[in-house]
């Protein structure tokens, strides 16, 4: 989504740097567009390398590319915050004195502000009557959290959390309601208290998934083994080793679950107490483990299930997918092959009771088409 971010001089706009962050962590195009104001609070540079483009906030410059209009017409969605109360007033009476009111004036896409200022402010029946105008138009205003304001004194008017700004604009996304679980990356078995059995899933499509699932409003629990990606903004992350520590953290009810996690299928029967020397040859007796999946869907029906498959060849793909379906009794299984680990880019066949489609693309396109799949079937009318 091409996001147009305002942001106004109140002195809680330094903490729009970590909103240009999550949102382009969930894959969001953000355009950053400060008032003059807002860049006697935060340096211009520190925007433009964050968002990594650069900003010209003068509306009289660079006339010929009407530059309000273009911003304000390519924008999906446009965000202000900190919106201050002098801002608020400005919208409330259509006042297009600067380039973001002029680009928000000439634009279609929904608009969500975020106020922030001191309590007396916000409490301010100027205020209150401009925010109720706002409401009234369609536009979404968030209300500013209570905690410690700019001096010593507390009240409402904070500027909420980054996650929870991220909650409230996405709040009306195709699975707004929904919720997900999404396993991702690879487990760890003990051999001993330094060595593990592992493998080389670098989490990544998990985390593309979970990032899209918020992206379209879900509230996501990732349950992340460890993960060689950062965690996307926005969800909840509990991070676990072994197999036994992902069976716990994904046993909760939920409209979807996406078991993206490589999961090993064997563990260690007696892993040994310390570190073992290499003065003596080992035999390890390995022992499987719990299918993870096929008993989550056992215990939790109802919930649509997404497996992954992963085979040798591409040839065998579908057969082995297939299978997959009826014995893990989830509703879609996305079969890839092992070149697939660890990559950014993959080929992956979408397999449900009655299709299969083959997909290629980044691992972003990809998950984003997955996540598109689970939309259409847990959300009425979708
Ligand atoms: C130190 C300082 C902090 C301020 N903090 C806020 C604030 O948090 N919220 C607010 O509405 N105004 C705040 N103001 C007042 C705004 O900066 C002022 O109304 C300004 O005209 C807003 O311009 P803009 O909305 O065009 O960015 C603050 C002013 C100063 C000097």
């Amino acid at each position: 989504m091409r996001v147009l971010l305002g942001i106004t001089g109140g002195i809680a706009a330094y903490k729009a740097t970590g909103l240009v962050r999550a949102l382009r962590e969930l894959g969001h195009d953000v355009t950053v567009l400060p008032t003059e104001n807002a860049l006697r609070f935060i340096g211009k540079p520190t925007l433009e390398a964050l968002s990594g483009k650069s900003i010209d906030i003068d509306l009289f410059h660079d006339v010929a590319s009407v530059k309000h209009v273009e911003l304000g017409q390519q924008a999906d969605l446009i965000l202000v915050a900190p919106a201050t109360a002098s801002f608020i007033g400005r919208l409330a009476g259509g006042l297009a004195d600067d380039l973001l009111m002029n680009a928000i004036l000439a634009s279609k896409a929904e608009v969500v502000v975020a106020p922030a200022m001191h309590t007396e402010m916000w409490q301010n029946p100027a205020t209150q009557s401009n925010v109720a105008l706002l409401k009234q138009r369609g536009i979404r205003v968030m209300e500013p959290a209570t905690g410690r304001l700019t001096g010593a004194d507390t009240g409402p008017g904070r500027l909420p959390e980054v996650e929870d700004i991220v909650k409230f604009v996405f709040a009306a996304g195709a699975l707004s309601g929904k919720s997900i679980i999404v396993t991702a990356g690879g487990t760890r078995e003990p051999i001993d208290a330094v060595r593990f059995i592992g493998n080389s899933s670098s989490g990544r499509m998990g985390v593309e998934i979970a990032r899209e699932a918020a992206a379209q409003g879900a509230s996501v629990r990732l349950v992340g083994a460890n993960l060689e990606v950062p965690a996307p903004a926005g969800v909840e992350l509990i991070a676990v080793s072994s197999v036994d520590e992902l069976e716990q953290a994904m046993d909760q009810e939920a409209d979807a679950i996406v078991m993206a996690a490589a999961v090993s299928d064997f563990r260690v029967a007696n892993p040994h107490r310390g570190k073992m020397s290499r003065s003596q040859g080992v035999n390890l007796e390995l022992v499987p483990t719990k299918d993870l999946i096929a008993n989550y869907m056992a215990r939790h029906p109802g919930v649509f299930g997404v497996a992954f498959a992963l085979a040798d060849e591409a040839a065998d793909l579908e057969e082995i997918a297939r299978q997959k379906l009826w014995d893990k009794g989830v509703q879609l299984v996305v079969g890839n092959t092992v070149k697939a680990l660890g990559s950014s880019k993959s080929s992956v066949l979408l397999v449900n009771d009655e299709t299969s489609e083959p997909v290629t693309g980044s691992k972003d396109a990809i998950a984003k088409l997955i996540v598109d799949a689970i939309a259409n079937e847990i959300v009425e009318g979708a």
